[in-house]
């Protein structure tokens, strides 16, 4: 079977940008990509995508309204598809049984159901969100449970790796694409279709099929083993600053052996983003479910220490500044989860403001591409804050830096964007209340030269001692 015509239900960060790239290398495959909601749709539609992503724009303006389509119109999008795209959300659970832990398949289900409904003709349904092992096997039951006469179904799990801030050239060269299907002949066809999709670009070995579950655990696994590394080095980040280690240098050492590779060392604030936090409890409950608490203990303990280094980074700011931030101006620099995108979801950033509100700190955020509703949205959900009247009394959202760090106690860099690097950092001093601080929390800056403008400087895992700074040379004798 040779797909023709590709449905994606679903436009947001996993969806659209997958969809515009499949568009962009199968010219022979028309895609359309359906949402239920007009504004994103309309967005998508515009010449200001509602996602930005490095490249992302050329690609979709050289085949919007060619060969891709996005659209509102979903029953008929659905019943044209030889092949369906399931890219909703998959939130962690905010109520009931699970919450706090396990996805909310909400949206998978409504997804399946209106599938269901309209297909007239036999579909391929392909589970692109991340979801919890067996997934596949829910939607399975709910297509056939509601299926019209004659109208069949083979349910693959195709994970998306992608991440944000490098979706594009991660598309176009992905490291592998994941291909999970049922061990019969028409699993087997189904996979052979989804495969021939990708293998317009993808070389074949890149390629790996296997059953479902195997598809669905790998991604839960890829993204805990990453989150895991993160944790790793955040937590000897703790240890080098009470030992006078350096934590880019343990990385440094640690990373050249090449059993262990040099990726994902780098000591943070925190890994934040709409997947890994999301993705281990899902593990955690899922192992508890399976009546396996060690396991689910062990990668919890990889979101435990993610909050530690939160929390611990907003107290090294507050007993820096002698204990109290009551009414201090700070400045934050960044607040998408990582840099080269707009991206705010689990930032740790958030955390970071969060924990100097609650101690009555005035903030001045500058992010480069995250607009001030979207601050706002972030601070004062419930989870965040029970006062949004004191976030937006408390808050200011700045569209330069050096206006958000004048008359401040401190920078704190909470997003390694490279233009945080570049900036006039004596101009900023000479702005700032005395002593003036920079609360590195992305190891991006030149600390000496921050320290020989005067700076105080504090950073992740590594004790700076600023008295040796303007210490004259004296010869021992
Ligand atoms: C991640 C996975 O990388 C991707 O494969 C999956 O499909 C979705 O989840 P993403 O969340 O977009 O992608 O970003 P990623 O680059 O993995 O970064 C996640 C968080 O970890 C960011 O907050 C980043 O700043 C932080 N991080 C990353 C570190 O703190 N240190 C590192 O060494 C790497
Ligand atoms: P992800 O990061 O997984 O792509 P997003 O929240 O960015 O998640 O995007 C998911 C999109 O799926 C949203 O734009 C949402 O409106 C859309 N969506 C959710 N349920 C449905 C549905 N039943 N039909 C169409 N679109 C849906």
């Amino acid at each position: 079977m040779s797909v023709k015509s590709i449905c994606c239900i679903g436009a947001g960060y996993v969806g659209g940008p997958t969809c515009s790239v499949i568009a962009y290398k199968c010219p022979d495959i028309k895609v359309t990509v359906v949402d239920l909601s007009k504004e994103r749709i309309s967005q998508w539609n515009s010449d200001v995508l509602p996602i930005f992503e490095p490249g992302l724009d050329d690609i979709v303006k050289s085949v919007r309204n060619k060969n891709l389509f996005f659209s509102t119109d979903i029953n008929p999008a659905i019943n044209d598809a030889d092949l369906i795209f399931i890219c909703v959300n998959t939130p962690t659970k905010s109520y009931g049984l699970g919450k706090g832990r396990a996805a909310d398949l909400k949206y998978i289900e409504s997804a399946a159901r209106m599938i269901a409904n309209v297909s007239a003709q036999s579909k391929i349904v392909v589970e692109k969100s991340t979801v919890p092992v067996k997934a596949a096997e829910s939607i399975s039951n709910i297509l056939r449970a509601n299926q019209k006469p004659g109208v069949k179904y083979q349910v693959l799990s195709n994970p998306e790796f992608l991440a944000e801030g490098t979706a594009v050239k991660d598309l176009l060269n992905p490291d592998r694409v994941l291909i999970g299907g049922e061990q019969n002949q028409e699993g087997q066809q189904a996979i052979a279709a989804l495969a021939s999709v990708y293998m317009h670009w993808v070389p074949k070995d890149n390629v790996i099929t296997m059953n479902t579950w195997s598809s669905e655990l790998s991604k839960l696994a890829a993204n805990a083993f990453l989150a895991q590394r993160i944790s790793s080095i955040n937590a000897m980040s703790a240890v080098c600053e009470y030992t006078g280690a350096d934590v880019s240098e343990v990385a440094h050492a640690v990373g050249m052996d090449s059993r262990i590779g040099n990726k994902f060392l780098k000591a943070s604030v925190g890994f934040g983003g709409s997947c890994f936090q999301k993705d281990v409890l899902n593990l955690v409950y899922l192992c508890e479910c399976l009546n396996l608490p060690e396991v689910a203990v062990y990668w919890q303990q990889v979101i435990n220490i993610n909050e530690y280094q939160r929390r611990r980074f907003a107290n090294r700011i507050i007993e820096c500044l002698f204990n109290t931030v009551t009414n201090k101006k700070i400045a934050i620099f960044g607040f998408a989860f990582k840099k080269d995108t707009g991206d705010t979801r689990e930032s740790a950033a958030i955390y970071v403001v969060k924990y100097l509100l609650e101690e009555g700190a005035q903030i001045r955020i500058y992010d480069p591409k995250v607009e001030t509703d979207q601050v706002f949205r972030e601070l004062t959900h419930p989870s965040i804050s029970d006062n949004p009247e004191k976030v937006r009394d408390l808050v200011t959202v700045c569209d330069d830096p050096y206006k958000a760090a004048e008359d401040t106690y401190a920078v704190v860099i909470c997003t390694e964007w490279d233009e945080f690097i570049r900036y006039d950092y004596k101009r900023l001093y000479d702005n700032m209340l005395k002593p003036a601080y920079v609360f590195d929390g992305r190891l991006i800056l030149d600390h000496q030269s921050l320290m020989d403008i005067g700076f105080h400087v504090e950073t992740i895992g590594k004790r700076l001692t600023r008295t040796n700074v303007h210490r004259p040379f004296v010869a021992s004798n």
